[in-house]
């Protein structure tokens, strides 16, 4: 098990936040920027359903990754309203949100549907991001570290990996998503250094990413990078924005 630190891990979730128009005018002003994007920093954007095959095509080009903010577990069939990992793999998708604690908690999925998200997005050639975390009950509770364990337990599990290939885990306290309020870094980084020794144990040969995600913006974002089990974050509200996403990327390009 290797934790990747040669890179910063920048990835975008834009959530629902920008419609079609928006989604395309926010890639194609991210395009006009990647020229400037440092060497050290890997680049990510989630889009929605909607706009994914324009932005992933202005992106792509940029040299920039794309994935899926959700899907559906099974390939192809009578499945109304849904779109699976192998759909979004061939129109360019190189990565897939698993299990994000707005899935969890809004629409209720569970730990196994994030375990299928998983395996389906792994079994297209997708490399899934798999988000933890816990809330606020359960942090007052002290129970942090058992329930990360068992949402990364239950999403990896019967996983075939490669040696060698990528695996990100996104650890995201579900009180600090969206709220302003970021977890204090060196508790994230604690429980970051859990995940690595739980993840190397469930598939040793992953190269493992971990990042960090919770109301990242880049007045603290330098923090979190400075840890060493923290490979990048996942950004939600301050990715939806140009100017909130370079200063973004200017802190982590700074600390190269
Ligand atoms: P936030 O969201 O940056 O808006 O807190 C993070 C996420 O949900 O991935």
């Amino acid at each position: 098990m290797a934790l990747y630190k040669e890179k910063f891990y920048l990835f975008a979730n834009w959530k629902m936040y920008l419609d079609f128009v928006e989604s395309n005018i926010l890639a194609n002003a991210l395009a006009n920027e990647a020229a400037k994007f440092p060497a050290n920093v890997k680049l990510a954007v989630f889009p929605s359903a909607l706009s994914f095959y324009p932005v992933s095509q202005v992106l792509r080009d940029a040299g920039i990754s794309v994935g899926p903010q959700n899907f559906f577990h099974i390939d192809k069939g009578g499945y109304t309203g849904e779109m699976s990992a192998r759909m979004y793999k061939a129109l360019g998708a190189d990565y897939a949100l698993a299990g994000h604690s707005e899935r969890r908690h809004i629409f209720h999925e569970t730990n196994e549907e994030a375990r299928q998200k998983v395996a389906a997005a792994a079994s297209v050639g997708l490399t899934p991001v798999v988000c933890v975390g816990e809330t606020l009950d359960e942090k007052k509770k002290n129970h942090t570290l058992d329930v990360v364990k068992s949402q990364l337990y239950s999403a990896l599990d019967g996983l075939e990996w490669p040696e060698g290939k990528e695996l990100v885990v996104a650890y995201e306290p579900v009180w600090a998503i969206g709220t302003g309020e970021a977890c204090d870094p060196e508790a994230a980084e604690e429980t970051h250094k859990a995940i690595a020794g739980w993840a190397g144990d469930v598939l040793p040969k992953a190269e493992l990413v971990l990042l960090y995600g919770g109301s990242v913006k880049g007045a603290n974002i330098s923090e979190f990078l400075k840890k060493p089990h923290i490979n990048g974050c996942l950004v939600g509200g301050a990715s939806a924005k140009l100017e909130s996403w370079m200063e973004i990327v200017n802190a982590a390009a700074d600390l190269a």
